[in-house]
């Protein structure tokens, strides 16, 4: 798949201190949560602006039962000229316990590695237990492919507990995306809000 060589080449490229050419920006608009209470209640998620080109998002969620062997489903859908997000390009499915206990490298799985390293307190081996939270999640061109087209983005994970026979929907997070050019800096910017569009 192209996007996967070119992340691939992105971060061989991001190890070595070079910079992917800074010409787009994602900008988070918005970001929901959806829980099953089997598994989690207390379920928060929220996007913070912080400037034209950046905004992050906050997450957090208390376990009511620990996750011992959690799958992923990464979903990429882009809104078409009818305003409908169709399947772009994504559809992968990982063990993020096997991720970060470093068993498999797969490309999307470097990216879910480092976005936990640096934004959440999941930064660790399975089990999962307790209070989870992720604190000023953005994305930036060297986690994804920097050739994105222009426009608007769903991301969605879907999570599972998963054993050698059953796949338990523990719930599913949903961001919303602009890739776009990074605005210019003028004098009397306002600070937008996160639903502006
Ligand atoms: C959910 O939040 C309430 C209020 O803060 C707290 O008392 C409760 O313990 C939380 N639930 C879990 C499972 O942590
Ligand atoms: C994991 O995240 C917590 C909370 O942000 C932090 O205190 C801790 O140092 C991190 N651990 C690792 C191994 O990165
Ligand atoms: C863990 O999940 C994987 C699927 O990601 C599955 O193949 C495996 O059997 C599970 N292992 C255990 C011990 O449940
Ligand atoms: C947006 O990003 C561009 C490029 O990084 C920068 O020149 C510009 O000043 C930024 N604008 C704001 C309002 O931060």
């Amino acid at each position: 798949m192209v996007s996967t060589i070119l992340f691939v080449l992105c971060y061989l490229a991001l190890v070595q201190e070079m910079n992917c050419e800074p010409n787009i920006v994602y900008k988070m608009k918005n970001i929901e949560c959806h829980t099953d209470p089997k598994y989690s209640t207390n379920a928060s998620c929220r996007v913070m602006a912080i400037n034209w080109n950046k905004s992050v998002a906050n997450m957090d969620v208390d376990l009511v039962k620990p996750l011992k062997n959690i799958s992923l489903q990464l979903q990429l859908f882009k809104k078409d000229y009818t305003n409908k997000y169709q399947p772009f390009l994504v559809n992968v499915w990982m063990n993020i316990c096997s991720i970060l206990s470093r068993q498999n490298f797969l490309p999307y799985g470097v990216i879910v590695l480092k976005v936990t390293k640096s934004f959440s307190n999941f930064n660790h081996t399975c089990p999962y237990e307790g209070h989870l939270f992720a604190r000023g999640v953005y994305l930036e061109e060297q986690f994804l492919p920097n050739n994105l087209p222009l426009g608007y983005y769903r991301i969605n994970v879907k999570v599972f507990e998963t054993s050698p026979i059953t796949l338990d929907y523990v719930g599913e997070i949903a961001g919303y995306v602009n890739a776009m050019e990074p605005i210019k800096t003028k004098k009397k910017n306002k600070i937008p809000s996160s639903q502006d569009n």
